[in-house]
């Protein structure tokens, strides 16, 4: 088998809307169908790719095939023309949803394939884990130059770089917290802390610290005092080990988070602790880098996550991917490195995405996304928090910003029985951490797919 085959396969000829037997409307993207409709859950077209495809590469991450044709808006359309309202969008990375016709126009306009992009103090990069590790080489280039005043390198700085070496590669490192997820490339798995499945079997930095992440009690009203010690125990265990590493001969040069964590369970932490770690940051002469690749670019109703922190002042570096197309980051301008060629790769990213992006980011401005992904999400949440309440003994702790959105299950049998039982009422969800179940939408997720949503999610926690 072949890939032009494989896709051609997945590229099925346009069937008539009319056949998958739905009324198909929306406010933001012509053609979504109504509801989803699922014949069976693992059709036989899906089957067979799976089979042949586990010809050329491993299957073992593939549920589904995707007709990319059919799949319009909130909806994700099978390759057997199953229709799944898809609250979880490729792991929160579909910003406008699939087919929107803002972006499938993007390519036809010729004359922005020679725009120079405006980038300022933005370094455009391929991928989320990239972006982490080549934003960590910013962070080393600036403590260093902190530390010796930018004097040049010596002849022994030279020598030893090249035999992987200090002086020449000095032991530094970055702090993260337990159950981060930063990616997987040697620097940012280093402080991805999420499973062990990630990092099983490769040569990593062992002497990068981690501390504890806040983990709150829910509802969070009722817990304050005891949430604001797991704040300071997070904090104190952070100047300890900034102490400790700097002792071991391996300092701390920057403090990576997300500003929600993500994959390690959607656990919020307060503006406090945000506003108190970044104070040990400064410090301590530390760089903050925000991991934005799946909280940021609107989906929590502000273009990033951390300016709902309101930090007196920015993070000095913040990492993006996911809905923003490609990768990259911002930061200030005491992070510019002083000479060239010392964070670069050829294509800096993927150029063509920007235009992608830019049709993306006009969008979000003239459909008033952000408001969208606010409003919505407040309903979603007071809806979740009501299942909740009606199911104490199978849910609990239920949080989010913007359509950023989590619940915890009793167990994790329990969270899978809920997912598999949602797929076959047409919802596509996910998982994160160990027992919850997270929303990750487009920010075109509407009032009505968040009602399918919690109608269908109710039904399956109520028939286990
Ligand atoms: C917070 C966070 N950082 C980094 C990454 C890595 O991004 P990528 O998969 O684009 O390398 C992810 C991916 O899930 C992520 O969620």
């Amino acid at each position: 088998m072949n890939v032009i085959k494989y896709i051609s396969t997945v590229r099925q000829p346009r069937v008539k809307l009319e056949f998958l037997g739905v009324k198909w409307y929306s406010k933001y993207v012509p053609g979504e169908p109504a509801a989803p409709s699922v014949k069976e859950v693992y059709g036989p077209i899906n089957k067979r790719m799976k089979k042949e495809l586990s010809e050329i590469q491993s299957t073992l991450s593939v549920d589904r095939f995707i007709d990319l044709d059919r799949s319009i808006g909130n909806y994700f359309v099978d390759a057997d023309g199953n229709i799944f309202l898809d609250t979880y969008m490729q792991i929160a990375s579909m910003p406008l949803g699939y087919n929107h016709p803002a972006l499938l126009n993007v390519y036809k306009d010729q004359s922005k394939l020679v725009a120079p992009p405006e980038m300022g103090y933005v370094n455009t990069q391929m991928c989320g884990s990239c972006s982490n590790e080549q934003a960590f080489k910013h962070v080393f280039i600036w403590y260093a130059k902190k530390r010796n005043g930018g004097r040049d390198f010596t002849k022994q700085e030279l020598e030893s770089s090249m035999h992987n070496k200090p002086p020449g590669c000095p032991h530094l490192s970055i702090l993260s917290f337990w159950g981060a997820f930063h990616g997987r490339t040697t620097s940012s798995l280093s402080v991805t802390r999420s499973k062990p499945i990630h990092r099983l079997g490769f040569p990593l930095f062992g002497d990068w610290p981690a501390a504890k992440f806040p983990l709150y009690k829910y509802p969070l009203e009722e817990n304050v005092r005891e949430n604001k010690q797991i704040d300071s125990k997070s904090l104190e265990e952070v100047e300890d080990l900034i102490q400790s590493n700097e002792k071991k001969g391996w300092p701390v040069a920057g403090i990576i988070l997300e500003p929600i964590q993500s994959e390690g369970g959607d656990n919020h932490a307060s503006s406090e602790f945000m506003k108190n770690l970044q104070k040990i940051c400064k410090k301590n002469s530390i760089a903050l880098i925000m991991d934005e690749v799946q909280t940021g670019c609107g989906a929590t109703g502000k273009m990033w996550c951390h300016e709902w922190f309101e930090l007196p002042s920015p993070p000095e570096m913040m990492t993006y991917s996911k809905k923003m197309l490609a990768g990259g980051y911002y930061h200030t301008q005491e992070m510019l490195p002083d000479k060239g060629y010392r964070v670069f790769n050829t294509w800096m990213g993927d150029p063509a995405r920007l235009f992608v992006l830019e049709v993306v980011l006009q969008t979000i401005k003239e459909q008033k996304l952000l408001e969208n992904v606010q409003k919505v999400g407040n309903m979603t949440l007071k809806g979740l928090k009501d299942i909740v309440k009606e199911f104490p003994n199978v849910l609990h702790s239920p949080r989010g910003r913007g359509t950023l959105i989590a619940v915890s299950c009793k167990d994790d049998p329990t969270r899978t029985k809920i997912l598999t039982s949602m797929k076959k009422k047409g919802i596509i969800g996910g998982s994160c951490g160990p027992v919850s179940i997270r929303l990750r939408p487009s920010l075109i997720f509407e009032e009505k797919h968040a009602n399918i949503f919690l109608d269908k999610f109710r039904q399956a926690v109520g028939e286990l």
